[in-house]
Protein backbone atom coordinates (compact mmCIF):
# COMPACT_ATOMS: atom_id res chain seq x y z
CA UNK A 1 0.00 0.00 0.00
CA UNK A 2 1.21 3.27 -0.96
CA UNK A 3 0.08 6.68 0.73
CA UNK A 4 0.52 9.23 -1.18
CA UNK A 5 1.80 11.81 1.57
CA UNK A 6 4.25 9.54 2.80
CA UNK A 7 7.98 10.59 2.49
CA UNK A 8 10.29 8.05 1.41
CA UNK A 9 12.09 6.76 4.29
CA UNK A 10 15.83 6.85 2.28
CA UNK A 11 16.39 10.01 0.87
CA UNK A 12 14.28 13.01 2.40
CA UNK A 13 14.26 16.12 0.76
CA UNK A 14 15.04 18.19 3.73
CA UNK A 15 14.60 21.62 1.77
CA UNK A 16 14.65 25.07 3.27
CA UNK A 17 12.85 27.44 0.25
CA UNK A 18 12.29 30.76 1.44
CA UNK A 19 10.21 33.86 -0.01
CA UNK A 20 11.33 37.52 0.11
CA UNK A 21 10.46 40.46 -1.45
CA UNK A 22 8.52 43.74 -0.66
CA UNK A 23 5.48 43.55 0.83
CA UNK A 24 2.84 43.39 -1.49
CA UNK A 25 5.20 41.25 -3.98
CA UNK A 26 3.07 38.24 -3.59
CA UNK A 27 4.91 35.83 -1.87
CA UNK A 28 2.41 34.09 -0.33
CA UNK A 29 0.16 33.71 -3.45
CA UNK A 30 3.62 31.85 -4.68
CA UNK A 31 3.73 29.96 -1.38
CA UNK A 32 0.17 28.67 -1.43
CA UNK A 33 0.32 27.65 -5.22
CA UNK A 34 3.40 25.77 -4.82
CA UNK A 35 2.16 24.27 -1.71
CA UNK A 36 -1.29 23.04 -3.49
CA UNK A 37 0.64 22.02 -6.03
CA UNK A 38 3.50 19.71 -4.32
CA UNK A 39 0.84 18.65 -2.24
CA UNK A 40 -1.18 17.22 -5.53
CA UNK A 41 1.67 15.11 -6.58
CA UNK A 42 2.30 13.80 -3.45
CA UNK A 43 5.14 16.02 -1.90
CA UNK A 44 4.58 17.20 1.81
CA UNK A 45 5.53 20.32 2.20
CA UNK A 46 5.36 23.12 5.44
CA UNK A 47 4.01 26.63 4.91
CA UNK A 48 5.59 28.82 7.58
CA UNK A 49 5.88 32.34 8.01
CA UNK A 50 7.85 35.14 9.97
CA UNK A 51 6.92 36.62 11.63
CA UNK A 52 4.46 34.94 13.00
CA UNK A 53 5.16 31.17 12.78
CA UNK A 54 5.07 30.18 16.57
CA UNK A 55 3.01 31.38 18.99
CA UNK A 56 5.17 33.98 20.08
CA UNK A 57 5.76 34.83 17.01
CA UNK A 58 1.70 35.46 16.55
CA UNK A 59 2.40 38.00 19.50
CA UNK A 60 5.27 39.49 18.45
CA UNK A 61 3.74 40.23 15.07
CA UNK A 62 0.77 42.05 16.43
CA UNK A 63 3.46 44.33 18.14
CA UNK A 64 4.99 44.75 15.03
CA UNK A 65 2.31 45.65 12.71
CA UNK A 66 0.14 47.75 14.99
CA UNK A 67 1.09 51.33 14.31
CA UNK A 68 -0.19 52.69 17.13
CA UNK A 69 2.61 51.46 19.62
CA UNK A 70 6.25 53.14 18.51
CA UNK A 71 9.01 50.76 18.15
CA UNK A 72 12.42 52.34 18.26
CA UNK A 73 14.23 50.49 15.25
CA UNK A 74 16.92 48.77 17.29
CA UNK A 75 13.92 47.52 19.35
CA UNK A 76 12.58 46.18 15.73
CA UNK A 77 15.37 44.25 15.30
CA UNK A 78 15.16 42.30 18.27
CA UNK A 79 11.48 41.74 17.94
CA UNK A 80 12.44 40.24 14.15
CA UNK A 81 15.43 38.50 15.42
CA UNK A 82 13.18 37.18 18.71
CA UNK A 83 11.03 35.41 16.12
CA UNK A 84 13.40 33.94 14.26
CA UNK A 85 15.04 32.09 17.21
CA UNK A 86 11.82 30.42 18.34
CA UNK A 87 10.93 30.03 14.90
CA UNK A 88 14.10 28.57 13.76
CA UNK A 89 13.51 26.10 16.35
CA UNK A 90 10.26 25.01 16.95
CA UNK A 91 9.16 25.11 13.86
CA UNK A 92 11.99 24.95 10.76
CA UNK A 93 14.56 22.85 12.58
CA UNK A 94 12.34 19.85 13.62
CA UNK A 95 10.42 19.98 10.28
CA UNK A 96 13.97 20.21 8.22
CA UNK A 97 15.36 17.06 10.52
CA UNK A 98 11.85 14.94 9.61
CA UNK A 99 13.27 15.54 6.17
CA UNK A 100 10.48 18.12 5.18
CA UNK A 101 10.35 20.54 2.28
CA UNK A 102 9.12 24.11 4.54
CA UNK A 103 8.39 27.02 2.47
CA UNK A 104 9.15 30.25 4.68
CA UNK A 105 7.54 33.40 3.81
CA UNK A 106 10.66 36.01 4.76
CA UNK A 107 13.37 34.73 6.51
CA UNK A 108 17.16 36.13 7.58
CA UNK A 109 17.38 38.14 4.29
CA UNK A 110 13.88 40.42 5.51
CA UNK A 111 16.19 41.34 8.42
CA UNK A 112 18.92 42.47 5.74
CA UNK A 113 16.82 44.22 3.67
CA UNK A 114 14.67 45.79 6.05
CA UNK A 115 16.33 46.66 9.24
CA UNK A 116 19.98 47.37 7.69
CA UNK A 117 18.94 48.62 3.88
CA UNK A 118 15.98 50.22 4.93
CA UNK A 119 16.00 51.51 8.58
CA UNK A 120 20.08 52.15 8.50
CA UNK A 121 21.06 49.79 11.49
CA UNK A 122 24.53 48.92 10.95
CA UNK A 123 25.03 45.78 8.61
CA UNK A 124 27.85 44.19 10.55
CA UNK A 125 25.30 44.13 13.46
CA UNK A 126 22.66 42.84 11.39
CA UNK A 127 24.83 39.85 10.36
CA UNK A 128 26.20 39.07 13.30
CA UNK A 129 22.93 39.16 15.10
CA UNK A 130 21.26 36.94 12.51
CA UNK A 131 23.95 34.81 12.33
CA UNK A 132 22.88 33.89 16.09
CA UNK A 133 19.00 33.72 15.14
CA UNK A 134 19.90 31.49 12.81
CA UNK A 135 21.92 28.62 14.42
CA UNK A 136 23.24 27.50 11.45
CA UNK A 137 20.54 27.22 9.15
CA UNK A 138 20.33 28.66 6.05
CA UNK A 139 18.28 28.14 3.00
CA UNK A 140 18.73 26.05 0.16
CA UNK A 141 17.23 28.73 -2.14
CA UNK A 142 15.62 32.30 -1.86
CA UNK A 143 13.03 33.20 -4.66
CA UNK A 144 12.93 36.84 -4.46
CA UNK A 145 10.31 38.24 -5.98
CA UNK A 146 11.40 41.92 -7.26
CA UNK A 147 8.48 44.11 -7.43
CA UNK A 148 9.25 47.60 -8.54
CA UNK A 149 8.14 50.73 -5.63
CA UNK A 150 5.52 52.41 -7.68
CA UNK A 151 3.94 49.21 -8.06
CA UNK A 152 4.40 48.37 -4.27
CA UNK A 153 2.38 51.75 -3.69
CA UNK A 154 -0.26 50.62 -6.26
CA UNK A 155 -0.85 47.56 -4.39
CA UNK A 156 -0.21 48.54 -0.93
CA UNK A 157 -2.54 51.73 -0.85
CA UNK A 158 -5.27 49.75 -2.18
CA UNK A 159 -5.41 48.01 1.59
CA UNK A 160 -5.91 50.17 4.34
CA UNK A 161 -3.46 48.75 6.26
CA UNK A 162 -0.95 48.69 3.50
CA UNK A 163 -1.93 52.40 2.73
CA UNK A 164 -0.93 53.07 6.66
CA UNK A 165 2.23 51.33 6.16
CA UNK A 166 3.49 53.03 3.11
CA UNK A 167 2.40 56.13 4.13
CA UNK A 168 4.70 55.99 7.86
CA UNK A 169 7.53 54.23 6.19
CA UNK A 170 7.55 55.81 2.82
CA UNK A 171 8.55 55.19 -0.84
CA UNK A 172 12.32 56.41 0.01
CA UNK A 173 12.57 53.22 2.72
CA UNK A 174 10.88 50.81 0.84
CA UNK A 175 13.57 51.97 -2.50
CA UNK A 176 16.21 51.15 -0.42
CA UNK A 177 14.67 48.04 1.03
CA UNK A 178 14.15 46.73 -2.34
CA UNK A 179 17.69 48.06 -3.95
CA UNK A 180 19.12 46.08 -0.64
CA UNK A 181 17.38 42.74 -1.68
CA UNK A 182 19.16 43.13 -5.06
CA UNK A 183 22.29 43.59 -3.19
CA UNK A 184 21.87 40.55 -1.49
CA UNK A 185 20.87 39.02 -4.46
CA UNK A 186 24.02 39.83 -6.34
CA UNK A 187 26.10 38.51 -2.85
CA UNK A 188 24.28 35.49 -2.56
CA UNK A 189 23.47 34.32 -6.41
CA UNK A 190 24.22 30.60 -6.04
CA UNK A 191 21.74 30.53 -3.64
CA UNK A 192 18.74 33.43 -4.46
CA UNK A 193 16.63 32.97 -7.50
CA UNK A 194 15.14 36.67 -8.90
CA UNK A 195 11.61 37.14 -10.72
CA UNK A 196 10.04 39.87 -11.92
CA UNK A 197 6.96 40.50 -9.51
CA UNK A 198 4.56 42.02 -11.91
CA UNK A 199 4.67 38.79 -14.08
CA UNK A 200 1.49 36.92 -13.61
CA UNK A 201 0.90 34.68 -10.68
CA UNK A 202 0.45 31.68 -12.99
CA UNK A 203 4.08 32.93 -14.93
CA UNK A 204 5.34 32.96 -11.73
CA UNK A 205 4.26 29.82 -10.68
CA UNK A 206 5.85 27.84 -13.36
CA UNK A 207 8.86 29.62 -13.75
CA UNK A 208 9.65 28.76 -9.47
CA UNK A 209 8.20 25.25 -9.97
CA UNK A 210 11.03 25.21 -13.49
CA UNK A 211 13.70 26.07 -11.08
CA UNK A 212 12.87 24.03 -8.78
CA UNK A 213 13.07 20.89 -10.79
CA UNK A 214 16.30 22.42 -12.22
CA UNK A 215 17.94 22.84 -8.85
CA UNK A 216 16.63 19.68 -7.34
CA UNK A 217 15.77 17.39 -9.76
CA UNK A 218 16.05 14.21 -7.40
CA UNK A 219 12.79 15.36 -5.45
CA UNK A 220 10.77 17.75 -7.88
CA UNK A 221 10.91 15.76 -11.19
CA UNK A 222 8.34 13.20 -11.19
P1 LIG B 1 4.77 40.30 5.94
O1 LIG B 1 3.63 39.86 6.73
O2 LIG B 1 5.55 39.26 5.22
O3 LIG B 1 4.28 41.43 4.94
P2 LIG B 1 3.57 41.25 3.52
O4 LIG B 1 2.76 39.99 3.60
O5 LIG B 1 2.75 42.49 3.37
O6 LIG B 1 4.68 41.18 2.54
O7 LIG B 1 5.83 41.06 6.87
C1 LIG B 1 5.42 42.01 7.76
C2 LIG B 1 6.33 43.21 7.71
O8 LIG B 1 7.48 42.96 8.52
C3 LIG B 1 6.82 43.57 6.33
O9 LIG B 1 6.66 44.96 6.14
C4 LIG B 1 8.29 43.25 6.38
C5 LIG B 1 8.63 43.42 7.82
N1 LIG B 1 9.82 42.66 8.27
C6 LIG B 1 10.97 43.34 8.69
O10 LIG B 1 11.00 44.59 8.69
N2 LIG B 1 12.04 42.63 9.13
C7 LIG B 1 12.04 41.26 9.18
O11 LIG B 1 13.06 40.65 9.60
C8 LIG B 1 10.85 40.56 8.75
C9 LIG B 1 10.81 39.07 8.81
C10 LIG B 1 9.77 41.29 8.29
Amino acid sequence: MTLSHSLPSSDPPRLLIVFEGVDGSGKSTQINRLSARLDSMGILSLPTREPGGTPLGQKLREILLAPEIAVHPEAQLFLFLADRVQHAEEVLRPALEKGMIVLSDRFADATTAYQAFGAGLSRELVATLNKVALGGLSPDLTVLLDLPVPELEARLTSRDIGRTRFETLGRDYFERVRRGYLEIARVHADRTFVLDATFSPDRLESLIFSELERRFPETFVR
